[in-house]
């Protein structure tokens, strides 16, 4: 399969763009792997014809944006994030109505649909740099509220409004399961994504993306890390750092939607060429803007 991947990609003047929860034998295959914010940069500056992106909807949705005009596939369309939905309807309108001047910062974890909604969007590596950017003085942030508490103390100086969204995965990481695991590996350093719960932020050494949760294991002397966040990372964590321990918290966190690209999927759909990303050109449109400011802001 592997072989055929890399023969169709050359033919079809493809790329494989992947997230670190895909599958390990995905990001083998993937011409390049990263966090959200790398894989939306990377989107935005392919000269490739098609981009096919192993991922969840808001990742391929957001590298058509980017692309109108390119052809963006997904191994499986129905791979979702749950938390992209998670904004009640007209909440945001409400927000605007009560603040003269609200910046709605967008996770770029979120529907098509609410980046239109929004003024800037963010990822988990630039969302304190953003906000702290922005001229307002008050942020609704939307939809994940772990990630907008944690701005929110690195940000004091702004009024940061959190909205009741979080991910499922990362809300299921309890402090009590970490300490367990720090009671049997003491020295073990504590790395965690921001969508955790504050508790078990308050827990960590170190926080931050899933690709600065893989370079601080890999550029920080320690040789035991607790890892809490999906366990996709553990591949490249294993692969850089063979000296090194990666435990997780029990039970292991996986986001089931993102294990959804195997890689008889990818090859069916470098085949065929039948799982296409569709936005509509309107809502393509607004939603540009909130990314482009992202990268702009994020430079
Ligand atoms: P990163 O941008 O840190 O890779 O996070 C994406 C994500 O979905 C985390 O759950
Ligand atoms: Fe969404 Fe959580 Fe899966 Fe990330 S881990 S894609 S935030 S459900």
């Amino acid at each position: 399969m592997k072989n055929q991947i890399e023969q169709l990609k050359k033919e079809k003047n493809a790329i494989i763009l992947a997230h670190y929860y895909a599958p390990e034998e995905v990001q083998e295959v993937a011409d390049f792997v990263g966090d959200s914010f790398y894989l939306a940069k990377i989107a935005k500056q392919s000269t490739a014809d098609i981009i096919v992106f192993c991922g969840v909807k808001f990742m391929g949705e957001s590298a058509k944006i980017l692309n109108p005009d390119k052809k963006v596939l997904m191994p499986d369309l129905t791979a979702d994030c749950p938390m992209a939905h998670m904004v009640k309807d007209g909440i945001i309108e409400e927000m605007r109505q009560k603040y003269d001047d609200l910046a709605v910062v967008c996770y770029i974890n979120s529907t098509a649909y609410l980046k239109c909604k929004s003024d800037v969007c963010v990822t988990s590596s630039n969302a304190v740099k953003i906000v702290k950017a922005l001229p307002n003085k008050n942020i609704f942030f939307i939809p994940d509220k772990n990630l907008g508490s944690f701005v929110a103390k690195q940000v004091p100086e702004k009024n940061i409004i959190l909205n009741d969204g979080c991910c499922p995965i990362h809300a299921k990481i309890e402090a009590e399961q970490v300490l367990i695991e720090l009671k049997n590996h003491p020295d073990a350093k504590v790395l965690t994504h921001p969508e955790c719960d504050a508790s078990v932020i308050e827990l960590s050494d170190y926080v931050g993306s899933t690709a600065d949760i893989i370079a601080y294991a890999k550029n920080s002397n320690p040789k035991e890390f607790i890892i809490c966040t999906e366990d996709g990372v553990d591949y490249k964590l294993i692969t850089d750092n063979r000296e090194k321990c990666f435990y997780y918290p029990n039970p292991r966190p996986c986001c089931t939607d993102m294990k959804l690209n195997t890689l008889e999927k990818l090859l069916s759909v470098l085949k065929n060429e039948d799982k296409e990303v569709t936005v509509d050109p309107k809502v393509c449109k607004d939603a540009l803007k909130p990314l482009e400011r992202m990268l702009e802001l994020a430079k």
